[in-house]
């Protein structure tokens, strides 16, 4: 047996996935909490995902991070799903049990409501929300942001009938409603999410003015070392703030942790560590 193979072996899955800073993060979740554990990158392409996924898991990894655009599949290969992940139908994160259970679990909301909540101390309650795009990290965090009773929520998408299936499948959380784009109107809205993926391609949803005020948080899921094409929009709209999604990153990493190995890391020496490089 290989040294490599030695340690309980986990990874991101993903494409594409090549410049991940995933295994920068489970490496310090790691060390901090004295876990013997390796992080490895797989980019594997759609058609090839259930195969390799069940290939890997009985070569002896443990646990997978998925990313896009893996998240519905990895929730149709899985055994069992997580309450949260059966809701959102969508899988982040997939751990092998005893007894050859792949158990699946959605980190994605815990994540960006503990960046939210806890680091960008920014209370959900009573707040008009507006989230841009309708696809796997969407599901994932509308029931969270549901349980948050929230004033209003909006869901806007390049393609509006998938925005119009996610509020018909969350209906019985909360009155969600659903548009395109170019139908967004004011007034400003106290939180925009952008959960869009145009910022991996250098692009920005078309946006009307009016939705911006200088009360509003810009939160940008996508993240990177200088500003989103997302969160420039934001700065030259004069939002209050305009957040990248480095913070929700971390956060869904270590839920993620704690499925795996029954231990939630310490988040803040990872940020701060982050924030070295940014
Ligand atoms: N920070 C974190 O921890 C974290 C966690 C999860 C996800 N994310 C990020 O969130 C983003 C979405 O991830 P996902 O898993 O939901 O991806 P996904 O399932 O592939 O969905 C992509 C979404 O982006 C929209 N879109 C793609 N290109 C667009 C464009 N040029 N203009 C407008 N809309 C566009 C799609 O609209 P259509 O329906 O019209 O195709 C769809 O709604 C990614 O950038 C991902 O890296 C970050």
């Amino acid at each position: 047996m290989s040294e490599a193979a030695a340690v309980d072996q986990y990874g991101l899955v993903g494409h594409p996935v090549a410049h991940s800073w995933s295994p920068f993060i489970h490496g310090l979740f790691a060390k901090s909490t004295a876990q013997d554990l390796g992080f490895r990158i797989f980019d594997i392409p759609p058609q090839h995902f259930r195969r390799d996924i069940l290939q890997l898991f009985a070569g002896g990894i443990r646990g997978l991070n998925v990313t896009l655009p893996h998240k519905q599949s990895a929730a149709d290969l899985v055994n069992e799903l997580t309450p949260r992940a059966a809701r959102a139908q969508a899988v982040n994160t997939i751990a092998f049990f005893e007894q050859s259970t792949l158990l699946g679990d959605n980190t994605d909301g815990a994540g960006l409501t503990a960046d939210l909540e806890r680091n960008l101390q920014f209370e959900l309650a009573d707040k008009r929300v507006l989230i841009l795009g309708a696809g796997g990290a969407v599901r994932g965090v509308l029931g969270p942001l549901l349980e948050r009773e929230l004033r209003e929520i909006k869901i806007a998408n390049r393609t509006p009938h998938k925005a119009q299936s996610l509020v018909n499948e969350f209906a019985d959380m909360g009155t969600i409603a659903a548009s395109g784009f170019a139908e967004l109107r004011g007034p400003a809205y106290d939180l925009i999410i952008n959960a869009t993926s145009a910022g991996l391609h250098g692009q920005m949803p078309p946006l009307p003015a009016g939705i911006v005020g200088d009360s509003t948080v810009c939160y940008d899921m996508s993240y990177g070392r200088v500003d989103t094409p997302f969160t420039r929009w934001a700065k030259e709209q004069h939002a209050a703030r305009a957040v990248k999604g480095w913070g929700m990153l971390v956060e869904q990493a270590a839920e993620s942790f704690l499925l795996w190995r029954g231990i939630r890391p310490n988040t803040q020496p990872v940020l701060e560590a982050l924030a070295q490089h940014f």
